[in-house]
């Protein structure tokens, strides 16, 4: 039986039955309902997109009432503990884990890639001296699509491939460079014997020693941290991926269009916010009279709560785990003293128990990445490198799906109509 359901128009007294399909009915059908034959059809008011399925997607499932994020069917703990970032890259692009040889060739293609032309740099350098790393590094991406002319032809499959591998290669150069233009140090080439991860903190921070050698563990906490930001369904800067892609336009432009939308401090910002929060706690005396005033209304516990995940987000954990990796090599960062009673209070407390209020992957990756050296405003940065196969992946698969149109949603419109123009001289005369 085939469910749906059954409307009735009290405005004519009409009945409709519109089909249900995967928990979802259609628009469409929905416009169908009209007052009479010559008035518009009845249309769904949803600003944000709230309870609006935008496309179909099989990258990635959340379920957030159980704390569930997997990647093409893969649960985050077990990639986020065994895999790599690149490896879940080509998991998120492609569909499938790689064969060996596949891989291989994956991380051969990547590692080539690095590189970006020497005219890049020479625009770079052209940036203000405090110029906001995230405000570069979206230039500089959208400006990549002016380097690959070819990269417009988005319905060859070659094509797509090789824009693919170009700007996950190059997104951790960009970024380096960022960082290091507002510290006014020189800009480091890529360093191609090394891995992904370990080559990025190369250019972060090599200085006049002949090859820079990062700490294995500190290799492995970011590898994760990219890992458990590669991609999180339909959320904003992915909408603005998709929203932009929709023209057919290149994907450097539709990437560059999702780091303006994470730059926002609604989306990206969040852990940056952790992190003043803590400061401003100071120490673990104060935090009672902290958390009476979240109660009352005064504050908010930045890195709780979460619009899907009204359990644990499974990110949280993980994120966890890697801090005390990472402050192993870099000494305890004071504020995690403060942090960890903050959650212990926050998960006993009647307030935030009955909110379903936990702690979610902000919470706790701010004190990592300030413990690495990473002053705020990278850590946006560092969001967008790991968040670029999770984009390019929502792409590619917009580019191939059939149902896809121009996103170009309706309005409700609220201004004036009909009015007389008085030409400019008549008005003020
Ligand atoms: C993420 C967030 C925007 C989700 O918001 P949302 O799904 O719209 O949830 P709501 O704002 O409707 O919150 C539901 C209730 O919990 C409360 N609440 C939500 N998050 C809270 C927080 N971090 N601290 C205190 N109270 C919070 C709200 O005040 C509301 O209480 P009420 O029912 O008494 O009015 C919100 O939880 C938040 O602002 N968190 C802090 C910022 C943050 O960490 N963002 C990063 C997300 S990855």
């Amino acid at each position: 039986m085939t469910e749906s359901l059954t409307v009735r128009d009290n405005r004519t007294g009409l009945e409709y039955e519109v089909p249900i399909t995967d928990g979802t009915i259609r628009a469409a059908d929905i416009g169908q309902i009209k007052p009479a034959e010559d008035q518009p059809g009845l249309a769904v008011y949803d600003p944000g997109f709230v309870n609006t399925a935008s496309c179909r997607s099989s990258i990635t499932y959340i379920d957030g009432d159980k704390g569930v994020l997997e990647y093409r069917g893969y649960p985050i703990e077990q990639l986020a503990e065994k895999s790599t970032f690149l490896e879940v890259a080509y998991l998120l692009i492609h569909g499938e884990l790689p064969s060996r040889e596949e891989y291989d060739t994956w991380v051969h293609n990547v590692t080539y890639h690095t590189f970006v032309h020497e005219n890049v740099k020479g625009f770079m350098e052209g940036f203000r001296y405090d110029a906001h790393p995230m405000g570069m590094l979206m230039a500089s991406v959208g400006a990549l699509s002016t380097f690959y002319p070819d990269a417009s032809n988005i319905s060859d499959p070659e094509t797509r491939d090789i824009q693919i591998i170009r700007m996950i290669a190059k997104m951790p150069t960009l970024g380096a460079w960022s960082f290091r233009h507002a510290q006014g140090k020189p800009y480091v080439y890529p360093d191609n014997d090394l891995s992904y991860t370990a080559n990025f903190l190369s250019m972060l921070f090599k200085m006049s020693e002949s090859k820079y050698e990062a700490d294995e563990r500190i290799v492995k906490a970011l590898d994760t941290l990219f890992i458990l930001h590669a991609d999180h369904e339909q959320n904003c800067s992915t909408n603005a991926v998709r929203s932009v892609g929709s023209s057919q336009v290149d994907p450097y432009s539709a990437v560059a269009a999702g780091i303006g939308a994470l730059y926002g401090p609604l989306h990206g910002g969040a852990n940056e916010a952790v992190l003043r929060m803590l400061k401003r706690i100071g120490s673990k005396e104060n935090i009672p009279s902290f958390i009476q005033g979240v109660k009352d209304g005064n504050e908010r516990l930045m890195g709780f709560g979460h619009r899907v995940y009204k359990n644990y987000d499974p990110r949280a954990k993980i994120i966890k785990k890697a801090c005390d990796d990472v402050f192993e090599v870099t000494g305890v960062n004071p504020l995690l003293e403060i942090a960890q009673e903050l959650e212990k209070i926050a998960l006993e407390d009647e307030y935030f128990v009955k909110r379903k209020l936990y702690p979610n992957v902000d919470f706790y990756s701010g004190l990592i990445y300030e413990a690495l050296q990473f002053p705020p405003e990278m850590f946006t940065v560092l969001f967008a490198i790991g968040r670029t196969p999770g984009w390019l992946a929502q792409w590619l698969e917009l580019t191939q799906d059939k149902e896809q149109k121009i996103a170009r949603p309706k309005q409700i419109y609220t201004g004036a109509r009909t009015l007389d123009f008085v030409p400019a001289a008549e008005r003020w005369a």
